[in-house]
């Protein structure tokens, strides 16, 4: 009788515990995606501030210039500070335009994900000096926008990973999708990660960098998964997200989220 009843305790307590724990997953979870979302709006924001007030100024400062050079013409000595100073405006005007840019691409809200992601690669390729083969096919119908958001995401962290990480001169990306899924795939041919930092990135654990974790978080949301492969001949991402049908397509969807059109 007494073994029974401390039995009952037991499993009630069990099934409490239990309880608890799945509650907090659940809270936890839901904060995590709540941060996502504010990190994007956040991006966004910031990148139109950029754009709108300290491009508007930088350019405005450069035609300023492009006065007084005409005015000095007749002093060699003015004239050539004028010149660096518009170089010095130039180069400031294109830094604000990619860090605008890589805050939050509009092309990813006009043309969408394909077409961004070329952009995107061309750029890195020329920065890094990595060479990039991409394969990404394209095709007239829309993602639904947080696929496009997440893939442009794993894309993103995935590239800055191989230039930080991998020491590769060569790169290649694939990127597929039909009705059900869309997959892709960031490859490099560097130096690989060892098989216990494999073990440790595989984990919960804090030895996780904020990149791989934030991945694995937005395609956990959209039910998808990210597949780590790694050896001393390089490193292969492969993100695979499942295209809900009840899903709207990226141009289709409303909300605050969306538009930095006038960036472009
Ligand atoms: N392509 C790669 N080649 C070699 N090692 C890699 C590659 N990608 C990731 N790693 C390893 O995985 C680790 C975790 O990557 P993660 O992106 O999560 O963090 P991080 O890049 O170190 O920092 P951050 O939080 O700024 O992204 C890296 O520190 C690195 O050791
Ligand atoms: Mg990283």
């Amino acid at each position: 009788m007494w073994k029974l009843s401390k039995h009952l305790k037991l499993s009630r307590a069990n099934s409490e515990l239990e309880r608890l724990l799945l509650e907090r997953t659940a809270a936890l979870q839901n904060l995590s995606h709540r941060l996502l979302i504010l990190q994007d709006d956040e991006r966004r924001k910031i990148a139109r501030e950029l754009h709108d007030n300290t491009g508007q100024t930088l350019a405005a400062l450069r035609m300023a210039i492009s006065c007084l050079q005409e005015s000095c013409k007749a002093n060699s000595a003015a004239l050539a500070m004028a010149s660096d100073v518009a170089q010095l405006a130039d180069q400031a005007l294109d830094e604000i335009r990619t860090m605008s840019y890589l805050l939050h691409p509009p092309l990813l809200d006009e043309v969408g994900f394909p077409c961004a992601a070329e952009w995107y690669i061309e750029g890195f390729s020329k920065r890094s000096g990595i060479n990039v083969k991409a394969d990404i096919a394209n095709s007239p119908e829309r993602l639904p926008k947080r696929v496009e958001i997440a893939l442009f995401r794993v894309l993103q962290e995935s590239l800055t990973n191989v230039h930080r990480h991998s020491g590769a001169t060569d790169a290649s990306i694939n990127f597929q999708h039909d009705a059900e899924a869309a997959i892709l795939e960031i490859r490099d041919f560097g130096r690989g990660i060892t098989r216990e930092r494999l073990l440790l990135l595989s984990g919960a654990s804090a030895e996780t960098g904020v990149g791989l974790a934030g991945m694995r978080e937005r395609l956990r949301e959209l039910d998808g998964n990210l597949e780590i492969q790694s050896d001393g001949q390089g490193t292969s991402m492969r993100a695979t997200v499942p295209i809900r049908a009840t899903s709207p397509p990226a141009q289709f969807e409303g909300g605050g989220e969306v538009g930095l059109s006038a960036l472009a």
